[in-house]
C-alpha cells in the first residue's frame, strides 16, 4: 500500500542495520513470550529449567529460525519493508500483540476462540497483501510452536489449531480487499466464521469416530460448543482489528486505505473549508483528482494514493482564496499589486499547503506534494507583465516557484494533470485535437525546464499519462463528436447511407 519510491542499491551498512533490527525485536519477543510463559514458575525457575530446559532451548531455536527465514524474506521479496526501523518495528508489535491475546484468549477461553485472523488482518491493511499471506504462515508457526511447548491440550488439537488459524488467515486476506471501510471488516469477521466452523466440524466428528459412529446429542453438543467458540475467535478477529488499527495507524504514521478515503470524503475538515472558502479552487481539486486517477490508473501507480494528493494540493490557497484566478469575479486584485508582489503571493500557495498539511498531522505524502506540484516553474503571467514594465534585467527565479522539483511519480502525476487542467479549461473551442496540443505542450515545458529530474518517471509513463489525460478531459468537457453529414435514403435493399 505504501508508495513506491525510487528504490535506490543497497549497502553492506544497511543489510547490516536491519540485521541488527531484527535480532533485538527477536529479543523483545523472546523476552515478551518468556515471561509471559515462565510467569507462574520464577519462584522455582532453576528446577523448572533443569526439567524443562532442553524443551526451552529447542522452542528458542525454533523461533529464532522462523525469524530468520522472515528476514530473509523481506530482504529478499520486499526491501524497502524493512529498510527502516520503524517498520520492523511494526512487523515485530503485530507478532507481540497477537501473541499476548492470542495466549490469554486460549488460556481463559479456548484454543478454538483465538482472534485467529488478526495478523492477517492488520498486515493486509497496513502492508499490504503479499506480506500478509507470508506473515499469516509466520504467525501460524509461531503460535503452533508455543503451543508444543507449553503442551496442555492434545496434540489433535494443536493441529486444528494450526489448520484454523492459518486457512482463516487466508481467507481473510482473500476478501479483505472487498471491505471498503473500516466497519465492512465486521463482515469480513462473519465471514471467516463459516469456513472456521465448518473446519471445527469437521476435525471434531472425524476425532470423534474412532469405531463408533456418534449419535449421542452429548457427542454433538461438545462439537457445538467448540463451533460457539470459532465464531467467538472470527468475530473478536475483527473487533480486535478495529480496536488495534487506529493507535498501530497512529505509532506507525501508516496511511491506510480507510484512512485515505476518511481523508478524501467531503467531510474531511480542511476539503469542508476549502469548499466553502474557496469554492473555485475546490472545483478545481476535484477535477485534478479524477486527472490523477486516470493517470495513476495508466502507468500503474497507487490510484487511492494520487486520487487523495490531488485533493490536497492547492490547499494552501486557503491563506489568500481570493488572490487566485479561480475564486475570482469581476474584479482582479492584482490589478493593484506589482508582479513581484503577485507572483509572491502565489508561489506561497506551495509551502502554505505544506505547513497547513503538516499542522493537521495529514500524511507527510501529501504535504510534500503540496510542496512539490509546481516544482520550479516560472509564473509565466506575472513573469510577463513584469517584463512588460521594465527595460532591465530581470531575475526569471523572482518569479518561480522554490520547488523541490517531484520527487515521486505520483507528484509528476499530479503537476502534469494540474497545468493541463488548467490550460483545457481555459481553451475555447475543447476538441480532442486541441486538447492533445495543449497537453503535449504542458509536458513538453516542464520537461525543457527538467522539472522531471528527480523522480524516476520515463518517456513511456509521460505518453500514457498524455492519453489519460485527453481521454479524461475530453469526456468530462462534453465534447461532442462530429458526425459527418449522412442523408438516409430507404430502397428496396434496405436503407442506406449518402453523404451530402
Ligand atoms: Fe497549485
Ligand atoms: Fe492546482
Amino acid at each position: 500500500m505504501e508508495v513506491k519510491k525510487f528504490e535506490r542499491a543497497w549497502t553492506k551498512r544497511d543489510i547490516y542495520k536491519s540485521m541488527l533490527f531484527f535480532f533485538l525485536h527477536f529479543v523483545i519477543l523472546t523476552l515478551i513470550v518468556g515471561t509471559v510463559l515462565l510467569y507462574d514458575e520464577f519462584a522455582n525457575i532453576v528446577e523448572f529449567m533443569r526439567v524443562n530446559g532442553a524443551d526451552y532451548l529447542y522452542t528458542l531455536f525454533c523461533v529464532l529460525l522462523i525469524i530468520t527465514i522472515m528476514y530473509f524474506y523481506f530482504l529478499f521479496e520486499d526491501r524497502e519493508m524493512i529498510s527502516n526501523g520503524k517498520n520492523i518495528a511494526l512487523l515485530f508489535t503485530v507478532l507481540n500483540v497477537y501473541f499476548l491475546l492470542a495466549w490469554f484468549i486460549g488460556e481463559k477461553v479456548d484454543l478454538y476462540a483465538r482472534p485467529v485472523a488478526l495478523v492477517a488482518l492488520l498486515i493486509f491493511v497496513l502492508v499490504g497483501r503479499r506480506d500478509a499471506i507470508f506473515m499469516t504462515v509466520i504467525s501460524t508457526l509461531f503460535m503452533f510452536i508455543i503451543d508444543a511447548f507449553t503442551g496442555t491440550a492434545t496434540a489433535r488439537e494443536y493441529y486444528s489449531s494450526l489448520i484454523i488459524s492459518f486457512s482463516s488467515g487466508m481467507i481473510a486476506i482473500f476478501f479483505c480487499s472487498k471491505a471498503k471501510t473500516r466497519f465492512a471488516v465486521i463482515g469480513i469477521g462473519i465471514f471467516i466464521v463459516l469456513p472456521i466452523d465448518l473446519i471445527i466440524f469437521l476435525l471434531e466428528i472425524s476425532s470423534l469416530v474412532d469405531g463408533t459412529v456418534p449419535t449421542q446429542f452429548s457427542d454433538f453438543q461438545a462439537i457445538f460448543i467448540r463451533m460457539g467458540y470459532g465464531l467467538f475467535g472470527g468475530v473478536m478477529s475483527a473487533v480486535l482489528f478495529l480496536a488495534v488499527l487506529p493507535p498501530f495507524e497512529f505509532a506507525f504514521n501508516c496511511l491506510t486505505v480507510f484512512r485515505l478515503r476518511e481523508l478524501t470524503s467531503s467531510d474531511a475538515k480542511i476539503l469542508k473549508k476549502l469548499k466553502q472558502e474557496a469554492p473555485g479552487t475546490y472545483n478545481h481539486a476535484m477535477m485534478v483528482a479524477q486527472l490523477a486517477e486516470a493517470s495513476a490508473a495508466a502507468i500503474g501507480e497507487n490510484v487511492d494514493y494520487a486520487r487523495a494528493a490531488a485533493l490536497y494540493h492547492d490547499v494552501g490557497k486557503l491563506h489568500n482564496p481570493e488572490h487566485f484566478t479561480e475564486n475570482q469575479g469581476d474584479y482582479n486584485l492584482h490589478d493593484e499589486l506589482s508582479p513581484e508582489l503577485s507572483a509572491d503571493i502565489i508561489r506561497s500557495h506551495a509551502k502554505d499547503g505544506y505547513t497547513l498539511i503538516k499542522s493537521h498531522h495529514l500524511p507527510e505524502f501529501f504535504a510534500d506534494i503540496a510542496l512539490q506540484h509546481h516544482g520550479t516553474m516560472p509564473i509565466r503571467y506575472f513573469y510577463a507583465k513584469a517584463l512588460k514594465l521594465t527595460d532591465g534585467e530581470l531575475n526569471i527565479e523572482d518569479f518561480s516557484y522554490l520547488g523541490p522539483k517531484p520527487q515521486t511519480k505520483i507528484a509528476a502525476i499530479i503537476m502534469i494533470a494540474d497545468a493541463s487542467e488548467a490550460a483545457v479549461r481555459a481553451m475555447n473551442a475543447r476538441t480532442p485535437e486541441a486538447a492533445e496540443r495543449a497537453i503535449r505542450s504542458v509536458i513538453e515545458e516542464r520537461m525543457d525546464l527538467e522539472q522531471f529530474a528527480e523522480c524516476d518517471i520515463t518517456l513511456g509513463d509521460l505518453t500514457k499519462i498524455r492519453y489519460a489525460l485527453v481521454d479524461t478531459l475530453t469526456g468530462v468537457y462534453h465534447h461532442r463528436i462530429k458526425y459527418p453529414n449522412l442523408k438516409y435514403k430507404r430502397t428496396e435493399y434496405g436503407t442506406k447511407g449518402e453523404n451530402e
